[in-house]
């Protein structure tokens, strides 16, 4: 916990300089220069510090809380709610739990990307992550707005795990801190502080060095300097380079990932918990099924000898564990985190893998809101890749975990059904949504623009239509489709945008969207902080016809990354989860190892 607030801190003072690199980079792209790649050129300024050593702490790193925070989640609520079913009437089923009463609905002080600037503040600045009570040493906050259910004992870490110095000293440097306004109740990690904490714990944070050495680890190694040492290699028609943090580095790593890896599926867990993807295929979940069943299924990357595996997959589901073992009404998860630790327990003393790397070589794939909790502690040094990417709250790691795509399949035969949307110029509709009254956010983009102006469709249910035509229809001919956040950070509204060629609008602060480490997500997506609904018209209006045009014709070209094929196909969602997973294990390995 200490980490994320110290380098939250610290953050702030880049704050100001990374709003006016942002500038900068928004006007390059504004100007459409010849490649979209600005962002990551001029970030590589931090990666480029030669102050940046390795640490000894494995598995430390800023913008996550280190699993040893005591923390409990069910000491407040004890309701049930219906899952997000999206309006589409066939409700899933599912009974889920109000983790809290989000503080989202007086959404704390932005912190960047404004081009004001800022007064300064006095230096309170309190992670949404750091829960307090009124014992905790901030006595200036006014901490009424938190999650009560999030009871951590932040001090002691403060003082036994001080930051990384070597990072320290090269971010110190930096102006003083600066904050936007005076409300320091939490505060968001935007987009631009996500570049940041992912550049930093690229540069700094390690695995843990292998117990023992083995050929994968000169493997992953051999792979992570191809990569750094890409040729600059833009002659993939597939892939546009504007859409990428740097293309070339993405192809190289692909192309690497195609010839190296090599994945261990451990063949131990009970059907339907474990190995049973068929049950997950539809509904919102989707992506850990069919990740799951293509895993499973690829005769080019599962290895039957874990002595040749770079990578170990452990094949659950986390919609299957809630639905299995949850207890309807107890309000405790705590039989589904021991499940998952047991199972952890016994293939620890099955292989040696696991205590080789102390399983940071090891991955999930889950889809429920509750995996990212469920598996915190058993599962903390696994590469995780998560739906509920909450880099404020929800313990997500950027450089190791990874944002799962939630999709939501409707059909699973067909999963490309309704691929696609109109062109631009019969886009009639300003901006669309659709949703039911989850979380805090979506009663306030109502209050302000349900029914009060015509180019912006704001709606909470719409009207059943045989198949959810409505609905897809809205987002086949709207311009823009807010994603608004529901109980947790993910929707599928986002990938159902990019599906309909829609321009997705993310109103969800401290979501980290899909593959961040891999796509430049501002080339093809607006990100409206939830304080700023009130002006999301003049936002969206803002952007000039011309640049929508470039965003929508990007979004079709990104669509791609985003769609489930029957069989995979080069490129798609199924391979680039699986690269996400493996570039962030390539770029952990312990040199020393
Ligand atoms: C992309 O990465 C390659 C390899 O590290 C580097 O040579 C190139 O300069 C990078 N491009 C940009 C635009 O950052
Ligand atoms: C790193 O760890 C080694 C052994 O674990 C220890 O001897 C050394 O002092 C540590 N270095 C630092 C900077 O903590
Ligand atoms: C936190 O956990 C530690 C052991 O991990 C325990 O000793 C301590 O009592 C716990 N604190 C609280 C407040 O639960
Ligand atoms: C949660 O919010 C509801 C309404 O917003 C309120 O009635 C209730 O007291 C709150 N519960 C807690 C624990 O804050
Ligand atoms: C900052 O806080 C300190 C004590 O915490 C106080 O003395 C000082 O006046 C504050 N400064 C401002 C600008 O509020
Ligand atoms: C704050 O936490 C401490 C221990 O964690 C507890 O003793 C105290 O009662 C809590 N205060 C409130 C207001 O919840
Ligand atoms: C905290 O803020 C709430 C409203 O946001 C207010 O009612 C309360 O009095 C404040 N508490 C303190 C200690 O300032
Ligand atoms: C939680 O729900 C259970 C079962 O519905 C009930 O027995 C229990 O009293 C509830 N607890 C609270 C704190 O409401
Ligand atoms: C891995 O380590 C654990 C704890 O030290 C031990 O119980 C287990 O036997 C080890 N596994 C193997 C395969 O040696």
């Amino acid at each position: 916990m200490g980490h994320e607030v110290q380098y939250i801190l610290e953050s702030k003072r880049l704050v100001w300089l990374v709003a006016v690199v942002f500038a900068v980079v928004i006007m390059f792209q504004y100007f459409e220069f010849p490649y979209g790649d600005a962002a990551s050129s001029i970030f590589s300024v931090h990666r480029a510090q030669p102050t940046l050593s390795r640490t000894n702490q494995t598995e430390t790193s800023y913008g996550i809380p280190k699993s040893s925070a005591n923390i409990t989640i069910f000491d407040v609520s004890n309701h049930t709610r219906p899952v997000d079913t999206l309006d589409k009437g066939n409700n899933v089923g599912i009974e889920n739990i109000i983790l809290s009463n989000d503080s989202t609905a007086s959404p704390p002080p932005s912190s960047s990307a404004s081009l004001t600037p800022p007064t300064t503040v006095n230096n309170t600045v309190v992670s949404p992550s750091v829960a307090l009570n009124n014992s905790t040493p901030k006595p200036e906050v006014n901490v009424t707005n938190l999650d009560p259910s999030f009871k951590k004992p932040a001090t002691s870490e403060n003082k036994n795990n001080p930051p990384i110095s070597a990072g320290e000293s090269s971010v110190k440097a930096l102006p003083p801190v600066k904050a936007v306004h005076e409300r320091p109740v939490g505060d968001i990690v935007t987009i631009s502080d996500m570049h940041e904490i992912l550049e930093h714990n690229r540069a700094l944070v390690r695995s843990m060095k292998p117990l023992w050495s083995s050929m994968v680890d000169q493997e992953l190694l051999a792979a992570k300097l191809q990569i750094e040492n890409a040729p600059v290699n833009n002659n993939d028609r597939a892939l546009y380079p504007p859409l990428y943090r740097n293309v070339s580095r993405f192809k190289r790593s692909y192309e690497l990932m195609e010839k190296t890896l090599k994945v261990y599926v451990y063949k131990e867990g009970e059907k339907p918990i474990f190995h049973q993807p068929q049950a997950v295929l539809s509904g919102i979940y989707a992506s850990e099924g069919w990740f799951m069943k293509h895993m499973k299924e690829s005769k080019h990357f599962v290895t039957n000898n874990p002595k040749l595996a770079h990578l170990f997959y452990i094949p659950f589901s986390s919609r299957m564990l809630e639905e299995k073992l949850y207890v309807t009404g107890s309000g405790s998860r705590d039989n589904l985190v021991q499940h998952l630790k047991d199972y952890i327990h016994l293939i620890a003393g099955r292989y040696d893998s696991w205590n080789r790397t102390g399983g940071s070589d090891h991955f999930l794939v889950a889809c429920h809101d509750w995996a990212t909790d469920e598996t915190r502690k058993s599962m903390d040094t696994c590469i995780r890749a998560l739906c509920n990417s909450d880099v404020g709250r929800e313990h997500f790691e950027l450089g190791k975990d990874v944002s799962l795509p939630e999709t939501y399949v409707r059909s699973p035969q067909n999963p490309l059904r309704e691929l696609g949307g109109k062109p631009p110029s019969q886009r009639s509709t300003l901006a669309f949504f659709a949703g039911q009254m989850h979380g805090d956010v979506r009663p306030i983009l109502l209050q302000h623009w349900e029914n009060k102006d015509p180019d912006m469709k704001i709606f909470s249910k719409l009207p059943k239509s045989k198949g959810n035509r409505n609905y897809i229809n809205y987002m086949k001919s709207s311009k823009y489709c807010i994603c608004a956040k529901g109980y947790e950070v993910n929707s599928p509204r986002v990938v159902e945008a990019i599906f309909h060629e829609c321009v997705p609008v993310i109103i969800s602060d401290n979501f980290v969207p899909p593959f961040f480490e891999i796509l430049n997500w501002e080339s093809f997506a607006v990100f409206v902080q939830e304080k700023d609904i009130p002006n999301l018209k003049n936002i969206l209006l803002a952007i000039s016809n011309r640049r929508y045009l470039v965003m929508q014709q990007r979004v079709r070209k990104v669509q791609q990354h985003f769609l489930w094929h029957v069989k995979p196909v080069k490129y798609d969602i199924f391979h680039m989860i699986l690269h996400s997973i493996w570039y962030n294990r390539v770029f952990r390995v312990d040199p020393a190892s």
